[in-house]
This record gives C-alpha cells, structure tokens and sequence, in this order.
C-alpha cells in the first residue's frame, strides 16, 4: 500500500531538514516539501530541490508567491494602515496564511492526508499556519513537530542531523532566529533576549546605521491610485519591484528599523526587532496621502478599523468573515487616495517634501488666513455656542452647587 502523504513547509534550514527526517521515523509518511518563495533572497532558495531530495523528501515544489504576496496581502494591509501596537509593520504576520493556503493547495494536489511546519510551540506562526490549514481545508491533519518531539532547542536538532546523516547548513550559526521576506525581515531570540541591551550593529541586513547615513538628503515620490502604490520617482513599478527599490532606496539611508517588545497572542511579551526600509516608506506616504484626501470622520472612523485590522494579521485571522467585511469597508475608503507624495530621506527619518492629488479636500480658500469670502467667522460663534452647550449647562449647575455648599458653611 502507497504510503500516505504530509506536506511540509520547508526553508532548507536546520529544522525542517530534521523535520523531514523525522516525519519519516515517526510517522512513515512520505514527504512532499513546499517552499515559498516570499522574497527571502536567492542565497535561501539555492540547491534547495538537492537538499530536500537528500535529506528524504520525495518531491518539492518552490512556489513564487513574491506577487501574490505583495498584491492580495501587503498592498491591502498598506490601505488598511495596519500596524501592530504602534510600531510592528506585520512582515512576518502578513506572510503566513498565504503559506498556510498553498500548503493546502499542494496537500489537495498531490493527494496528502497532512500538513507540517517548523514553527514552535511558543510563538505566534503556528497559530497563523493552522488557521489558514483549518480554514481552507479542516479535513486535513497538522503536524508540528516543535510541540511533539524531545529535541529541547538548536543543540539537540544538530546533534539529531548528525546522528541520521543530515547535512547541516554551512551558513555561520547566527544567534538569534531570522525570517525574511519582501517586506521585511525580523530577529528575534538568542542575544535579543534581554530587552535592554541593543543588537549588535552588523546584525541589520536592509539597512544602514542612520548614523552612517549619507549627509546629504535623498528625495524621492511614491505615487498611489486609489491607495496603491503604482510609481516611484514617476516611473510605475510592478508591485514586486516597487517594494524591492523602495527597500534599497530607504535602505541607504538607514529608514524602517524598529527595536520592540510586543504582545504575542500566546500572552507572553517578546523583543523583536524589524527592518522594514521600503514598508515605512510606503506607510509614510500612505497616510500621508489620506490626510491629504480623507474626509475628516472616515478618517478618524478608519484608524480604529485599522488597529483591529493589525490585531486579526497578528492574530493570524486572516480566512475570516469579519477580514473580508473589513476589507469592503477599506477598499471603499481608498477610492480617492490617489496621488503623488513627495519625501525627504535624511538618516532614518522621513519629512514630507510634497503633495499631489487631484482628490484632495484641502481647500485653499477655506483656509487661508488671508480672504474672508468663502467663509463666515461669525457662523463659528453659534457652533461653538451649541457644540459647547453640555459643557455650558455642567458649569452652570456646578457653580450653583458650589455657592449652595458655601452659603451653608456660613
Ligand atoms: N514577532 C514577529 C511576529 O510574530 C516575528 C516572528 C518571526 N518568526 C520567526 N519564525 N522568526 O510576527
């Protein structure tokens, strides 16, 4: 009888090369390796179809998802304005559950009865994973070896790799656990575990020391139709690549690093830090555009949208109803955010140097100090008149308290 099969997702790495091996003793499965390919660099995706045939995989497909990625996932997070607790861009986050569903697509295509990933039983990736499995397709079975096996932590994984022949990577040992992606790529444990001492500086890979940054400043444009953004310096960009040149762009200049401690959904708090060069950019002129474009109430409405939008991609809710209903509301919001923002990039910070919409509700007559046409000063006094009235009627019934308590006291 065939034996039955498991898709893993697999990174080439240390663990899911032990992984492989172990879904074999374990269970006798055979394994189909699936790797994504989500921007993480050519030096990962090398000799990968090799080593996943030598350490025991039977097939493996590397899927390009870098488009799918950045059009149905990164670009509709940019116009939501989700970022996680003030500070965190969600480039891990926002990468899973389209992991997690091509996992299923090739589970269904090649006839797996399960799933397998090389997230721990600790952090928040095997619940984005299994939620997209669970989702998309409930039927199928999810291994995570990281919660059943002995093996405590990396010396144990090497010591597995060496005792069943396992190739172990040849890249220096870094210490601390990296994931890497189009938008970003994070650190976290190891040496970053202690939350009060800073990474070592040649630890960054997207960016430079702000303080290293040229002295001169850098201009550059992000143009957006309809909260896209389409065109840097004028010239469209397939998303893909506008993400890559807006990455070394900022880069340079040492914009989109980020040192946190956030909320994990488990509970426990954890110290991450981020680059995410071109992203800040991106979000920068995103925002900038809306407050260009935005009528006031939507706006103010939106940015609460937009922190329970950053819990459900941390959350990993991305297959949901609510998602989907949110979604609607944004696409809708972003029907005049098109336009063209100008910024300043000077040692990893931005100023906004122009602004360009044909959308825009910035009405110059309305505002100007200089005319008094279009606008009634006078109109104001009645507004603030009954716009104040609660507060009007409080002061009134507090002092009338006040003098009753003081005319007693004499
Ligand atoms: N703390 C971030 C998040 O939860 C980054 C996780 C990084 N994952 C990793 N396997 N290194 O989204």
């Amino acid at each position: 009888m065939a034996k039955e099969k498991v898709v893993l997702a697999y990174s080439g790495g240390l663990d899911t090369s032990v992984i492989v091996k172990w879904l074999q003793e374990k269970y006798d499965y055979e394994i189909v390796a699936m790797t994504a390919n989500v921007g993480q660099g050519d030096s990962e995706l090398e000799g990968l179809e090799a080593k996943a045939i030598k350490t025991g995989a039977s097939q493996i497909f590397i899927e390009d998802l870098r488009e799918e990625l950045v059009r149905d996932y990164i670009f509709p997070m940019v116009q939501s304005g989700a970022v996680y607790e003030g500070k965190y861009l969600l480039g891990t986050a926002i990468a899973r559950p389209l992991i997690g569903k091509k996992l299923v697509e090739i589970a269904e295509k090649v006839g797996a009865t399960a799933v397998a990933h090389g997230a721990t039983g600790k952090g928040n990736d095997q619940v984005r994973f299994e939620f997209a499995v669970k989702a998309l397709n409930p039927y199928l079975k999810i291994i995570a070896p990281w919660r059943e096996w002995d093996l405590k932590g990396r010396s144990d994984c090497m010591d597995y790799a060496c005792s069943h022949g396992i190739p172990i990577p040849v890249t220096a040992e870094k210490p601390y656990s990296i994931d890497r992606n189009l938008w970003h790529i994070s650190f976290e444990g190891g040496i970053l575990e202690d939350p009060d001492r800073e990474p070592e500086k040649d630890m960054y890979r997207l960016t430079v020391d702000p303080f290293d940054a040229p002295d001169q400043a850098e201009e550059v444009t992000i143009s957006f139709e309809k909260g896209i953004p389409f065109a840097v310096n004028g010239k469209s960009q397939s998303p893909v690549k506008l993400v890559e040149e807006l990455n070394i762009i900022a880069g340079r200049h040492g914009i989109g690093r980020i040192d946190m401690v956030e909320n994990r959904f488990l509970g426990m708090k954890s110290r991450g830090i981020y680059e995410t060069p071109g992203g800040t950019l991106i979000s920068f002129a995103h925002r900038e555009l809306e407050h260009y474009t935005l009528d006031r109430d939507l706006y103010h409405y939106k940015e609460g949208i937009a922190l329970k939008y950053a819990e459900m991609i941390y959350y990993g809710l991305w297959f949901t109803p609510l998602r989907e209903a949110l979604d609607a509301f944004i696409q809708k919001t972003q029907e005049k955010v098109t336009g063209t923002i100008g910024m300043k990039l000077y040692k990893g910070n931005i100023a906004v140097s122009g602004r360009e919409s044909a959308h825009t509700l910035y009405h110059h007559g309305m505002v100007t100090f200089e005319d008094d046409q279009l606008f009634e000063q006078k109109d104001a006094q009645g507004f603030i008149n009954l716009y104040g009235l609660p507060m009007t009627i409080r002061g009134m019934v507090e002092i009338k308290a006040r003098q009753k308590k003081e005319a007693g006291k004499n």
